[in-house]
């Protein structure tokens, strides 16, 4: 992996390092070195106008340095609350764009990292297992912003520990940093409950940790191809597929959306939101110009054996927050020759449904995720 260098002055020295992003942020321009006398008014002064604060003091201190910025971003928004008749959609872009200065901000405190990927700061957590984990091999002297890092040990403690899945009887699966984490049940609920049809191959279209796969093997599909195009995904699939000794039912293989041939059931779980993803972790989230759920609809005709079903994983919360009408989701349907046979509900159980201080809660609150049975309604 190559990486962008972050360069600065410390003191009369010139300096440089690899810049370390599992999330695609390109480096801030200029750099100070700070330690633990400055004063947090000031530091959140620099992040603000975009000045990384590469840390020199005590690790444990930088983090409470991320809490006081953290603290003076919640006290800017709270200062402008949102109208309370202000149209859902607009709601949702001003909160995108809170989260985006929020993560350009915070993204300002920097940790340096030594060529072993050691912290040579005073009391700094052993880091080493988790950024391999995110990013591969060493690099050298680096810099990361701590916010990453602390995203990276999180991702991390998900791979070791798994997540337990109870469509595959509590069975856990393990995702890699920056592989879509099965951590809403909901929708594994649906497919482990939706009747199958007749056949023995299965596609899963952008299987990610490989979790509807296994689903559906457990459920006896004999054949089950599932695709990708992330290499991590990919990678993280097969190591998934093999723990859970699924490898004579599931084979991982990479493709843009379908794989060759057609399939009994196709399923695919695509990003629930349309919209451009601002880092590469959003991209589980955000589906550009809905080209995913468009071209999973627009290829599933040509894929599906006769009697065959698509199974359309997809959350309303888009149709909620003013960004796609049911009537938009039905004319797709419609217009890549599908009917609907039957459509699964559930509500979601994740503690953000229920947090009545987040700015979408509206929305949230009316959240339905659902499993769309479709067939080819004309040849
Ligand atoms: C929302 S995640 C769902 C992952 C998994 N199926 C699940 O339900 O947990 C969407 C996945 O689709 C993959 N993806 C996006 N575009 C794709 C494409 N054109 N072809 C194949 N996979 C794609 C992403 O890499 C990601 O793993």
């Amino acid at each position: 992996m190559s990486a962008p260098r972050l360069e600065w002055t410390e003191g009369t020295a010139a300096r440089d390092a690899a810049w370390l992003s599992g999330s695609g942020t390109l480096p801030p321009r200029r750099v100070q070195a700070v330690d633990d006398t400055v004063r947090a008014d000031d530091a959140f002064h620099m992040a603000c106008e975009g000045v990384g604060l590469l840390w020199r003091g005590d690790f444990q201190n930088a983090r409470q340095l991320l809490q006081a910025l953290a603290r003076r971003l919640d006290k800017r928004a709270a200062r402008s609350p949102l109208p309370d008749d202000m149209l859902m959609r607009e709601r949702f872009n001003r909160y995108r764009q809170g989260q985006a200065l929020r993560a350009r901000v915070l993204g300002m405190v920097l940790i340096p990292l030594d060529a072993a990927q050691v912290i040579p700061l005073r009391r700094a957590p052993d880091v080493r297992a988790a950024l391999h984990h995110a990013l591969g091999m060493p690099l050298g002297d680096a810099v990361v912003s701590l916010r990453e890092l602390q995203g990276m040990v999180g991702a991390y403690e998900w791979h070791r520990k798994g997540v337990p899945i109870a469509a595959l009887g509590g069975a856990t699966i393990h995702p890699d940093f920056g592989v879509f984490s099965p951590i809403r049940g909901e929708y594994l609920d649906l497919v482990a409950r939706a009747p199958l049809p007749v056949g023995e191959n299965a596609f899963d279209i952008g299987t990610g940790t490989g979790v509807l796969a296994a689903v559906l093997a457990q459920r006896g599909v004999p054949t089950i191809l599932a695709s990708d195009l992330s290499p991590q995904a990919l990678a993280c699939a097969r190591a998934n597929v093999e723990r859970l000794g699924l490898s004579e039912q599931i084979a991982v293989q990479e493709a843009d959306l379908f794989p060759q041939g057609r399939a009994a059931l196709a399923v695919c779980n695509p990003p629930w939101l349309p919209g451009k993803a601002s880092s590469t972790l959003e991209q589980a989230v955000y589906d550009p110009d809905s080209r995913m759920l468009r071209g999973f609809l627009d290829g599933l005709a040509a894929h599906l054996l006769p009697g065959g079903e698509g199974w359309l994983i997809l959350s309303d919360l888009a149709e909620h927050l003013g960004l796609r009408s049911r009537e938009q989701l039905l004319g797709m349907i419609e217009a890549a020759g599908l009917g609907v046979i039957e459509r699964l509900d559930a509500r979601p159980q994740h503690g953000k449904a229920f947090d009545t201080n987040d700015p979408l809660h509206a929305a949230r609150l009316h959240e339905i995720t659902s499993l769309w049975r479709l067939r080819v309604a004309r040849s």
